[in-house]
């Protein structure tokens, strides 16, 4: 008898030495989540602002249980270079891909890949095609809303020429513009350029194109696009519309070249609120912008990389069709400016 509980007094505290012991090296245990983060180029300014504010809330959400390593890599513009950089990141072990997309249309390669090795993928700025989202479970969207984006920058341009008749250059009663385009079959461009025009004329102003030119958001194209279109239309242009911020810099930077003065350049409009445009928009060189929220995508991004490495349940989402997370747009001019120069100016807003 006094063997018997001697051997379970024993078999008791055994069973409680394997229990704590297991307790505590599973807390002391940092697990590490590797991120894969690939870009569509890194030569986007708008992308590289997104990519660090990603890194902050990275950093944010490591503790004692989880450290966080994010790798950034360079797609290059290249479809078949992305696909390549990103094999290589699923051979070196990455945990979970942030991938935006060279060409939105072509995603297939990528996604077998992850699907073989069961690694979730958050497709962020360039919205693959939905029947290709729609293909697995572990497969997300975050980005904007490009329509409202849009149609934010037709309200303020709106705004901004019937609060001022001065807009109209040679006072013939229409607003003679140009439209500076991202990139050929870019959602976001088509769908800022169309929706800015409409949205302007359901605001009942008159319109007359002169000219569309693509400069794949890029300041430099921009410049150079912009400076043909003043050596052709000069003091005609009244009206710039640009699908991003960097491309109405270029414009500022075509016109700043050139000499014009102030009374003679067109009103400018951008999308992003990049902060070089905040302070052109306080400055009075570009009149408006709309607000790209980088930091609620990359905040958005970071929680659900790390819930979906822990297997946790997606809860606390906003969640369109349980795979987009679609932030809003904001509307950025003369009348609050200081606000976002006061907040870019502060670690994340
Ligand atoms: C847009 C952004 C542009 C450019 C583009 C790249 O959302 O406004 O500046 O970064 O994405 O896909």
């Amino acid at each position: 008898m006094k063997k018997h509980i001697i051997m379970t007094i024993m078999l008791f505290l055994m069973i409680l030495i394997v229990l704590t012991g297991c307790g505590k090296s599973n807390n002391e245990k940092q697990k590490t989540m590797r991120v894969g983060v690939v870009l569509y180029t890194q030569d986007d300014a708008f992308i590289n602002a997104l990519t660090d504010c990603l890194k902050h809330y990275f950093e944010e959400m490591e503790d004692e249980n989880l450290k966080i390593i994010m790798t950034v890599r360079d797609g290059k513009d290249d479809q078949s270079v992305q696909d390549d950089v990103v094999e290589g990141m699923i051979d070196a072990g990455c945990d979970v891909l942030c991938v935006d997309l060279v060409d939105r249309t072509a995603p297939s390669k990528i996604i077998e890949m992850a699907k073989k090795e069961d690694i979730p993928i958050i497709f962020f700025n360039r919205e693959p095609v939905r029947e290709d989202l729609m293909q697995w479970d572990k497969m997300y969207y975050v980005g904007g809303d490009a329509e409202q984006s849009g149609i934010m920058q037709g309200e303020i341009a709106a705004d901004v020429i019937h609060a001022d008749e001065g807009c109209d250059k040679n006072g013939d009663g229409r607003i003679q513009y140009v439209l500076l385009e991202g990139e050929a079959g870019h959602q976001d461009a088509i769908i800022r350029t169309d929706s800015v025009v409409k949205t302007l004329m359901d605001n009942n102003v008159k319109l007359e194109k002169l000219s569309y030119q693509f400069a794949n958001w890029n300041r430099a194209q921009a410049e150079n696009k912009m400076t043909q279109l003043i050596e052709q239309y000069g003091e005609e242009i009244e009206l710039v519309l640009s699908n991003n911020d960097e491309m109405a810099l270029g414009a500022v930077a075509a016109y700043d070249s050139m000499g014009y003065p102030e009374e003679k350049r067109p009103i400018i409009f951008g999308i992003d609120g990049l902060s070089d445009v905040l302070v052109a928009v306080e400055e009075g060189q570009i009149q408006g912008t709309v607000y790209n929220d980088k930091e609620g995508q990359a905040r958005q991004m970071a929680k659900l990389a790390v819930d979906l490495y822990k297997g946790n349940s997606l809860t606390g989402y906003d969640f369109k069709d349980e795979k987009y997370i679609i932030l809003s747009y904001k509307k950025v001019d003369a009348s609050n400016i200081k606000e976002y120069i006061i907040d870019d100016t502060g670690a994340a807003k």
